[in-house]
This record gives C-alpha cells, structure tokens and sequence, in this order.
C-alpha cells in the first residue's frame, strides 16, 4: 500500500515522489510505503492549516468541544481495526494498543469538555481601569511524535492543541507513520475542517527540521530524546516560538526495606518491561535499600521468568519487539557496556533469535545488579527491557542517587512509612512521583519533566495553558 500525506482532507503525493518504508517489527516485512516529506510537502501543509484556522476558530468553542467529542467517539468506534494497524507498526502487544486507543480517545473527550472553559481573568487593577485577559490560540501548531506510543502521543499533543482554538501540523516519526494518517482521516470524519489537523510524514531531518523552522508555526511539541529535543528547542529559539518538550528519563524506583515488597515487585515488573522498555517513564533505575536488595531482586526476577511472555504482538504476549533494527542495536550495545563497566546479569541479557522470532528485533527482560549510579547503563536512557539495581544505606543517600542524574521525569517510593514517603517526594528533582505505585495515572494529570525530561507540561487542564497565549486588554473607565 502506497500513502501520501494528509493535507486539507485527502492524501497528497510527495512533491519528491519519493516514499519510504514501514516495517513490521515482528518479522522485518515491509507494511506499507510512506511519502516522504520535504519543506515544500511541510509549506503546503502549514499554508492548508493556516486557511483551517479562521474557519476553526470562528466556530463557538461549544461546537469546537462537540467535533472533538465525536472525535473520541470515532476512534471508539474504529478501536480495534486501529489497534491491528499500530501493533503492526510498532509492534506492542494488541492488549497495549487497544488501551492506547482508549486513551487516545480519552484525550479527545477531556479536552472536548474544555474548549468552552478558556477563559482569562478580572484583574483588580490600581488605577480606575478595567484590566481583563483574554487566552488566545496562536495558530498553526507543529507537533513531532515519536514512535514508542505513537496514536496516543499524537492524541496527547493534538486534543488540548485542537481544544483551545489551534490548527495542527503533525510529523509522526519515520518507524511508525501509520496510525497518525488514520487520526487525521477520523477528524475530517467528526467534522473538522479541511487543513485543522494535516500530517506530514518522512524523516526528522528533512520534514521534522522543516516544520520547526516554518514561520507560520507559532508554538511546538515535541517528545522524542534529549539530542533532538536540543536541535528543536535551539531552532524554535532562533525563532522565539514556544516549545512543549517531553525528552525521557532514567526513572528512580526506590524501595525501602519497610516495603510492601511483594506489590513493589508487581509494580516493578510493568515498570521495567512495559512497550519493552520503550517508554520515558520506565522504572529503569531501581533503588533498593540494602537488607530487601537480594528478596526483592529475587522476587522481580521470579515474576520475570513466570509472567512475562515476548512475542509478536498480534499473538497473545506481554510484550512485543523493539521498534527497530537501530533501537535493538543500541540496546544490544548499551548492554555490552554495562558488563564492560563490570556490572552483572541477573537476568536476561540477548537477542531473541530462537525460531520465528528471530526475524523480529525481540530482546530479553533484563536486569542489572553491581551496577554503580556513574555507570552509563545506569545514567543513560537504554528505551530497552533493561533495568539496572543499585543498593542504598539511608534515606539520604537514596535522594542522592536518585537526584544525581540529568533527567527528572519519574520516580517512584515504595516505603510503609508515609511522612517519609512525604518528605521524599518533595526533595526528588522529577515531575512525577508515585508513592507505593507506579504510573497509575491517566489523562487528567499533568505531565512533564524537570532538568533534561523537558520543558512544559501535557496532559490535564495544565496543557491547556500551553496552547494559548495570553493578552492583556486595559480599558480606561
Ligand atoms: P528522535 O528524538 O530522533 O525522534 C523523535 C521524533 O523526532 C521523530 O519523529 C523524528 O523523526 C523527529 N526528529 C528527528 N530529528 C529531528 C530534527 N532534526 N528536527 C525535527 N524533528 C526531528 O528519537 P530516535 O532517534 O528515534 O530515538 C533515540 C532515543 O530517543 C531512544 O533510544 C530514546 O532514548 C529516546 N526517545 C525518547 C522518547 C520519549 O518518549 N521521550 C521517544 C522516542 C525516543
Ligand atoms: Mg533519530
């Protein structure tokens, strides 16, 4: 099958003519071709978007909330054909995908109930005026989109974008075009103008690079990793134009020994193997205080080996492949360097190249232990099933190790004593905390990094707040 881009309602050809290919990462086979984006396929879609945009606008915020509602209601309705087209692509188990539908949905339904409730403020002013703030929309939107939750990272960026009166102009990443071009079909379908939602496919050099710098896009999103989330936020710089990054992370997962350890290793298990390690949010750092360190090991190994099953995602698994040739090469390489730097293999360890699943980029739930906070395997983003133990004597020395790293998205506290757990959560340097959980969060709750994570927040009524841009309006009384 042979796809253009999305623009004002249909499929565009490349203006190139040139296409590039998907692959299923469970068998290495070809799914489909893609257009390969340039500046000129961006332009034509920014211009198309730019149109969409009074016309979105215009419309009463109420019936902006009804088509992003229907919108919901569509992808529901489509959720399963959806979710065979993204296990296919990105090969995460159809039990992940399907939910990532529903979330996806989710996002559209929370933020449809808010396109009515942007509102600025009465401002008590000094003099005798009357001071009032509107939040305005800035326009055309450029989102970027990764490949590790692809449909549900698009909803994530597009619903509040798309709420508060924007235009959007997606690039979905090159691994995982397919789901982003259904979105876009959907929302013309909910009734959408034409241009309110275009996708862009191809490569980030070429068509990612070329709607950062487009000077009709007024605000961008990006999650992708740390390198790239630098070249964008110094492009859009030069251009002072706002960015919402959401770059990784090298989450802390501490437990205490006055744990619940049994449901701090079923916590951890997610954690750690979820789209195979392909997430900002794994528990890729666990913490453990030294008297639990060789239980609870024990115990997440042991689940390990009795629950986790790794197969295609089309067939019954808990997870799937790596997303990539490249993904699995650097995970294979970040474990190579972890035994160089003398940690040790509790667990996993290789390639999956028994049998049929040797043709897919499948790897082993693994796990470290001897593993230092200074090594690379334990400051680096792996984005495999790779989890690294480090032991800690005191609550003090916990904070330490987990503090010292360059990202500051996740932690997690597993502990029976909660003013601890409480004063923890205060001094850890990451946006998100979960206290005896971990991730059991959904869309109402904002989202985002501290240091290197990134910049901005998602989800909840927060990311609205990135989507508008304030104006001040003085009236002499
Ligand atoms: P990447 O950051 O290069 O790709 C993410 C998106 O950015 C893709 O759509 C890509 O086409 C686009 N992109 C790449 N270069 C660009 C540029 N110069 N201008 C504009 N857009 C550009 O990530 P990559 O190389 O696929 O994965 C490398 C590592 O990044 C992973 O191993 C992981 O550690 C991290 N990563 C983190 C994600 C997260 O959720 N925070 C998601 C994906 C990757
Ligand atoms: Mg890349």
């Amino acid at each position: 099958m042979t796809n253009g881009h999305f623009i004002d309602g249909g499929a565009v050809a490349p203006s190139s003519g040139e296409y590039f290919e998907s692959q299923d990462p469970a068998t290495g086979e070809t799914i489909g071709r893609y257009a390969r984006g340039n500046a000129q396929d961006v332009d034509r879609a920014v211009q198309s978007a730019d149109r969409a945009f009074e016309q979105w606008r215009s419309l009463q915020p109420y019936q902006r909330g009804q088509r992003l509602h229907r919108l919901a209601e569509l992808l529901r309705g489509d959720a399963e054909r959806l979710a065979h087209l993204e296990t296919r692509d990105c090969g995460h188990p159809l039990t992940r995908t399907r939910r990532d539908i529903e979330t996806s949905a989710r996002f559209f339904e929370f933020y449809s109930g808010l396109a009515d409730k942007v509102y600025g403020d009465v401002i008590p002013a000094t003099n005798a005026n009357l001071v009032y703030t509107l939040r305005e929309p800035y326009g055309v939107t450029g989102q970027i989109i990764p490949w590790n939750a692809p449909i549900s990272q698009f909803a994530r960026g597009a619903a509040p974008s798309l709420a508060a009166g924007n235009v959007v102009v997606a690039k979905p990443a090159e691994q995982t075009p397919v789901t982003a071009l259904e979105l876009a079909r959907l929302a013309c379908a909910a009734g959408l103008p034409p241009g309110a939602l275009n996708v862009v496919t191809g490569f980030g050099e070429e068509a990612g690079q070329a709607l950062v710098d487009h000077p009709k896009i007024r605000k961008i999103t990006f999650t992708g990793s740390v390198d790239t989330g630098r070249i964008v936020l110094s492009r859009a710089g030069q251009r002072i134009v706002p960015v919402t990054a959401e770059l990784g992370g090298k989450s802390p997962f501490i437990v205490f020994a006055d744990a619940n350890l049994e449901a701090a290793a079923d916590a951890a298990v997610p954690g750690l193997i979820m789209l195979s390690g392909q997430t900002c949010s794994a528990a890729s750092r666990i913490l453990v205080e030294r008297p639990a360190m060789g239980a609870f090991v024990e115990k997440v190994v042991a689940r390990i080996r009795s629950s986790v099953t790794v197969g295609p995602g089309l067939e019954d698994c808990t997870i799937g492949p790596l997303v990539s040739n490249e993904q699995l090469q650097r995970v294979i390489g970040y474990v190579e360097e972890g035994l160089r730097e003398g940690a040790r293999l509790a667990l996993g360890g290789k390639r999956i190249t028994e049998g049929r699943l040797g043709r897919g980029y499948f790897f082993e739930p693994t796990l470290f232990t001897d593993v230092d906070n200074g090594m690379r395997i334990a400051r680096e983003e792996i984005f495999g099933p790779v989890g690294v133990v480090i032991p800690f004597d005191t609550p003090e020395e916990a904070l330490a190790i987990a503090n010292d790293s360059d990202y500051g998205l996740v932690a997690g506290i597993w502990t029976g004593d909660f003013a601890r757990a409480h004063r923890l959560a205060s001094r850890l340097e990451c946006g998100q905390i979960y206290i005896n959980n971990f991730r059991d969060v959904n869309v109402e709750a904002p989202f985002g990094g501290y240091k290197s994570s990134g910049v901005g927040r998602e989800r909840g009524v927060e990311a609205m707040h990135y989507y508008t841009q304030l104006k001040t309006i003085v009236v002499r009384t």
